[in-house]
């Protein structure tokens, strides 16, 4: 994919949000994981990402190894620390492989960064311009929950791969993408208590809307309750719910989270395609493990759904949900955790209208979730 160059015009779907930074859309993800080089295989071969570039000993940098794969809109960059005192090395003995930065996409890196640093966004670091032969990227970043930050990127001036000091990573491994699109949305787990402040400073800071919500009635089974809150801004294109654990009979699946990821941080990201059962199919077929949910969740989800375009045939095979809100409809799956410690995770996600989450599927999806808690003993 050419890195987009034009700034789209930013139609406003959320009128409770204001647009002052504005955000054009996710510019990357960067995740800080044990092993880069493995890790990109992983993305490439399990989930269709193509390789894009690479900055490492080869290009003069000493202290780390980053991969950067795309597919469709989405590009993931996979860090390594290469020193013992590297900084990266702490966030890898907390959090183990995780997401470090949600890179958003801006037209004026300095302007986002004044304009919510001045609302109380705390700084990661301040504007710098980082330059190579292809012309020149303003960056800004700001923390968020846990270890996690926003980076704004400011790209209009940069005609290169993707980022200075970055080359083409040009490999004869390359496996088909699977059809997946774009970021949907991207979660977060944070502390008791620890929702509504973080609902705040979207709020506040960033000037997102909250648009939907779900309290523990909505999102309990027997013991994996949670709350959730999804923050938006303007343009829709952004949006992030943020999850806090609730009392139930045991452990909620945000607490196993936040034991196991030392504290907060991304929980899943969702990425949309075009056509759920080709994507899942393949995905399936390259090794990716999906939460099962009973033969039974499709006795009756045509009654509980309404008519729907797919056959219900393929939906059942793969375990694919369907849940329907007034606008429409979305079809969704869960991967089980993309690495040993039982925190982060992939959605895919299809939709037909629906502009929520699933809500309808939450009791069979965290029924699942809670029968593989009970085997890792963590319930
Ligand atoms: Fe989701």
């Amino acid at each position: 994919m050419a890195i987009q160059s034009a700034t789209p015009e930013l139609e406003k779907v959320v009128p409770e949000a204001q647009d002052f930074l504005p955000l054009l859309g996710t510019d990357y993800v960067e995740l800080y994981v044990g092993n880069a080089k493995q890790a990109a295989h992983f993305y490439k071969s399990a989930f269709g990402f193509q390789s894009m570039a690479y900055a490492g000993l080869e290009t003069g940098v000493k202290d780390r190894t980053s991969y950067v794969v795309e597919q469709g809109k989405m590009r993931l960059v996979l860090t390594t620390p290469l020193t013992k005192d590297h900084e990266i090395n702490e966030h890898l003995r907390l959090h183990g492989d995780g997401v470090k930065v949600i890179a958003l996409w801006v037209d004026d890196a300095r302007k986002a960064f004044a304009e919510t640093t001045k609302r109380g966004a705390k700084p990661y670091f301040e504007p710098r311009v980082e330059k190579d032969a292809d012309g020149e990227v303003v960056k800004s970043g700001i923390k968020l929950y846990g270890d996690t930050v926003h980076i704004f990127v400011e790209r209009k001036n940069y005609h290169g791969t993707f980022l200075p000091g970055f080359k083409p990573w040009k490999s004869a491994y390359n496996p088909p993408t699977a059809g997946l699109k774009y970021v949907d949305h991207m979660v977060a787990n944070v502390g008791w208590n620890e929702m509504n402040p973080w609902v705040k400073f979207y709020e506040d800071v960033m000037g997102f809307a909250n648009v939907l919500g779900f309290d523990d009635k909505d999102i309990s089974t027997e013991y994996s309750a949670l709350m959730s809150k999804v923050m938006s801004n303007g343009n829709g294109r952004i949006k992030f719910p943020i999850n806090e654990p609730a009392e139930g009979k045991k452990k909620s699946q945000v607490e196993e989270y936040l034991d196991f990821y030392n504290g907060p941080g991304v929980q899943h990201m969702a990425m949309a395609t075009d056509d759920i059962v080709k994507t899942v199919r393949e995905l399936m077929a390259r090794g990716v493990e999906f939460l099962k949910v009973p033969s039974s969740y499709y006795d009756n989800l045509l009654d509980r759904v309404g008519k729907i375009d797919e056959d219900l045939g393929p939906l059942s095979e793969l375990g694919i949900l369907v849940d329907r809100d007034d606008e429409g409809y979305l079809l969704q799956l869960f991967t089980k955790p993309l690495q040993d410690r039982p925190t982060l995770f992939i959605e895919i996600i299809q939709r037909k209208g629906a502009k929520s989450f699933g809500k309808g599927n939450f009791k069979a999806l965290f029924e699942a979730i809670e029968r593989e808690q009970e085997a890792r003993g963590t319930l």
